[in-house]
């Protein structure tokens, strides 16, 4: 894979370049709750004013589906960015520009031209939410031509949305030369470390309860990987399939027969015990595993986390090795006691990258529980994708990552 990047853009001095973050991260109450992904972009945009670029950032942030929602607008992230920043950021309105009605899409046109023409080399604006537009995710060609129009390059740095295939993802760089930023770069060339020459042992722990997603990670994975550590969601199904009583636990019956197929690999790695109770946490007994498919909960129960026996199992895989992936949370660790197998994973995770493993982190409930244990900084990659990162280690080519990439 040969990356175009910002690094071989000669002469930015007063080019208008437009840069697509993913700042699609929460907003309560008008303010960031998790800035994060707010953070991993700066690199990319302090290296371009540096350069005297005019930086046009856009993002998205929820699913307004083509409709203007004002819990969803920018400005909260705009705030919280020239904090950070320090320096003002101008906030370009849009609306639901250019699939609003005729006259006034032409009037936010002719006012973004103006507003756009009227930065300063070195400055920093942002556009609204690109979903109050239908035409982003449509991805026709009208809303990429009309931002094409407005610049001289287009950069991609939001790798959390480098798997859509969306008018400011994909769109633009058909109309305009298209560059990584620097932190698509580096996650691409992170994952890559992973996918194509990972040192031994290469060791995966999957949880969370998205099967569909996981499935493929662990199909692609396999061959390359010594070992794949399972729990949360996947395994209640692999449990229900083999005919054990799972109670209300959460399972995925559409996911049966593959989670099946691919948990009978010699290389997978089970629970061999949980946690189960109630949902409020107020019941919980350990239920330890035999061979024979048997009940593990009562009607009213759910396997909400993997037991002290399996965490201690896990370790033993993990201590020795020298890649790792985590993906996915191991049980409902929203609610105590059943953070335990969770948090435990973020320990031994953290505790053996940098130096001892190459550790890869990605997923939401994932960073969050690292956060929670507050080793984040211990981890090599932290991917800011989730639906990005799974897509890419299951072998998927992304929309977003071929559009920077030389032909
Ligand atoms: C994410 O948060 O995973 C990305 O921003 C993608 O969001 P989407 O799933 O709404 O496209």
């Amino acid at each position: 894979m040969h990356l175009k990047t910002i690094k071989q853009l000669r002469n930015l001095s007063g080019k208008t370049v437009l840069v697509r973050v993913d700042f699609n991260v929460p907003i309560k109450r008008k303010k960031v709750l998790d800035n994060t992904r707010l953070l991993a972009s700066l690199p990319t945009i302090k290296y371009l004013t540096e350069k005297k670029a005019k930086v046009i950032l856009i993002t998205h942030v929820g699913r307004p589906a083509g409709k203007v929602v004002a819990s969803l607008k920018v400005n909260p992230i705009v705030e919280e960015l020239s904090g950070l920043l320090k320096k003002k950021i101008k906030k370009l309105e849009t609306g639901s520009w250019p699939s609003s009605a005729k006259a006034t899409a032409d009037k936010m046109r002719l006012k973004l031209l103006k507003d756009v023409e009227g930065l300063k080399p070195g400055q920093v604006a942002m556009m609204e939410n690109i979903r109050f537009s239908s035409d982003e995710k449509n991805n026709t060609g009208t809303l990429s031509q009309e931002l094409a129009n407005l610049v001289d390059y287009f950069v991609l740095d939001g790798f959390a949305v480098a798997h859509r295939d969306s008018a400011s993802v994909t769109g633009v760089a058909e109309y305009v030369p298209a560059y990584a930023g620097l932190l698509l770069e580096s996650e691409i060339k992170g994952l890559s470390k992973v996918t194509t020459k990972p040192k031994k042992p290469f060791v995966v722990v999957i949880g969370g309860i998205k099967t569909e997603t996981k499935i493929p990670v662990i199909k692609n994975l396999l061959p390359k990987t010594d070992n794949v550590l399972v729990s949360g969601g996947i395994f209640n199904t692999y449990l229900k399939a083999k005919g054990y009583k799972v109670g209300a636990s959460l399972v995925d019956k559409n996911y049966e027969k593959e989670v099946l197929k691919y948990c009978k690999s010699r290389k997978v790695i089970l629970p061999t015990d949980v946690i189960v109770g109630t949902m409020d946490g107020k019941h919980f007994r350990p239920v330890k595993l035999l061979k024979k498919p048997h009940q593990v909960c009562k009607k009213n129960e759910a396997i909400l986390d993997m037991g002290p026996e399996t965490i201690h199992l896990f370790a033993k895989y993990i201590k020795k090795a020298q890649t790792l992936v985590w993906n996915g949370a191991m049980g409902y660790f929203e609610q105590k006691p059943y953070d335990i197998g969770t948090l435990s994973i973020a320990r031994l995770v953290a505790s053996r990258s940098k130096g001892k493993a190459f550790g890869v982190i990605g997923g939401g409930e994932t960073l969050q529980s690292m956060d929670l244990v507050g080793m984040s900084e211990h981890v090599d990659l932290i991917s800011t994708g989730g639906g990005a990162m799974l897509e890419f280690l299951s072998g998927k080519e992304l929309p977003g990552i071929k559009a920077v990439t030389k032909k």
